[in-house]
């Protein structure tokens, strides 16, 4: 089964395989199906999730181009930056961060200054990222580059990460958690075979790298994408066109590859990282019955997309489903108004 991504260049960063735990309080409450969590929340490195997979495959790069310095972007209470800074620490790297300050505008949703201070970003301060001012309104992309002439003006030689590091060489880390997960089938609470894996979806890498992994090595397990973006349409085309470059390079079928893209809206809410009540039902249900932190913007959303399709029938009584914890729960202090004591 490693034969897939034998011979591709990794760094070990993760702590890994990560645990896959029945859920029996949340099962009997939903009243079925049978739910597991697979805890990606728990891979480790600068307290973990699913971007430190990712890094495994894109950090290589870095080296081979003999970097010193690490550039990447994210939001104020970003996952991926957090991530990025704790690899580029514990690599020796200098790291830069573009920090998009106003995707989410705190006081609009009764959040208090705990968001531009703690969370991620306080983190992402302990782990010596150098931060770099950035607004949703500018070319990213094009204040990346800048950013890196800048450095390389010092004399640095700096390597930037793709946006959410969801180009094909990180969803590579998704194949290979297909890769683990297929040789957790059947092994101690693990059923012989999962129905359904559920996850939040963003910037595409994850549910690409899961998609092509699941179609060459687990062909039944259907791969459901919970859109946190509030633009399904965009995760859905990210998905595809990551997916077609990851078969690529692993040189793999690309026939159907598309059909089997599934992300579903309607769990996101009005925005990106915007509360939702179902979010916050979510958070609660998972924490009082199972003892699991989720976080408001990723793995909440994406459980409540679980939630709402256990509720609305998608799933058989007899089915296991498999919720893909992607971590991010570090953001949740900095939501901390939305869940008083
Ligand atoms: C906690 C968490 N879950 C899920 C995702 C979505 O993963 P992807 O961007 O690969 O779609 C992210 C991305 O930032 C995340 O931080």
């Amino acid at each position: 089964m490693t034969g897939l991504i034998s011979g591709v260049a990794r760094l070990r960063l993760a702590q890994l395989p990560t645990p896959i735990e029945p859920m029996p309080r949340l099962t009997a409450y939903m009243g079925g199906p049978q739910l597991f969590v697979k805890r990606d929340d728990l891979t480790g490195l600068g307290l973990g999730g699913n971007k430190v997979r990712k890094l495994e495959f894109v950090l290589p790069e870095a080296a081979a181009i003999g970097a010193d310095t690490i550039i990447c972007a994210g939001v104020t209470q970003s996952n991926t930056v957090r991530q990025v800074a704790a690899a580029a620490a514990k690599l020796g790297y200098e790291c830069h961060c573009l920090i998009i300050g106003d995707r989410i505008k705190p006081e609009q949703y009764r959040l208090d200054d705990e968001y531009a201070r703690s969370g991620n970003y306080l983190l992402d301060g302990l782990f010596g990222m150098h931060p770099h001012p950035c607004s949703i309104h500018d070319n990213r992309d094009q204040k990346q580059l800048e950013l890196a002439d800048q450095l390389r003006l010092t004399g640095k030689m700096p390597f930037v990460i793709p946006y959410g590091i969801s180009n094909a060489r990180g969803a590579l880390g998704y194949v290979n958690f297909v890769i683990e997960l297929a040789s957790q089938l059947g092994t101690g609470d693990v059923p012989e075979q999962f129905d359904y894996l559920v996850h939040a979806s963003g910037s595409a890498g994850t549910q690409a790298g899961l998609l092509v992994g699941t179609k060459a090595i687990i062909p039944g397990l259907r791969i459901v994408g919970i859109d946190v973006d509030a633009d399904a349409d965009r995760v859905h085309r990210d998905v595809v066109r990551v997916a077609r470059a990851t078969a690529s390079l692993l040189g793999c079928d690309q026939t159907g590859l598309a059909d089997l893209v599934t992300v579903l809206p309607g769990y996101a809410g009005p925005a990106y990282g915007v509360p939702t009540a179902e979010m916050v039902e979510a958070v609660r249900l998972f924490a009082r019955l199972e003892g699991l932190v989720l976080d408001p913007v990723y793995s909440g959303k994406g459980a409540a997309g679980l939630i709402g399709l256990v509720r609305g029938g998608y799933f058989k009584p007899t089915d296991r489903v498999l919720f893909l914890h992607t971590g991010g729960w570090p953001a949740l202090f900095s939501y901390a108004s939305l869940f008083p004591v």
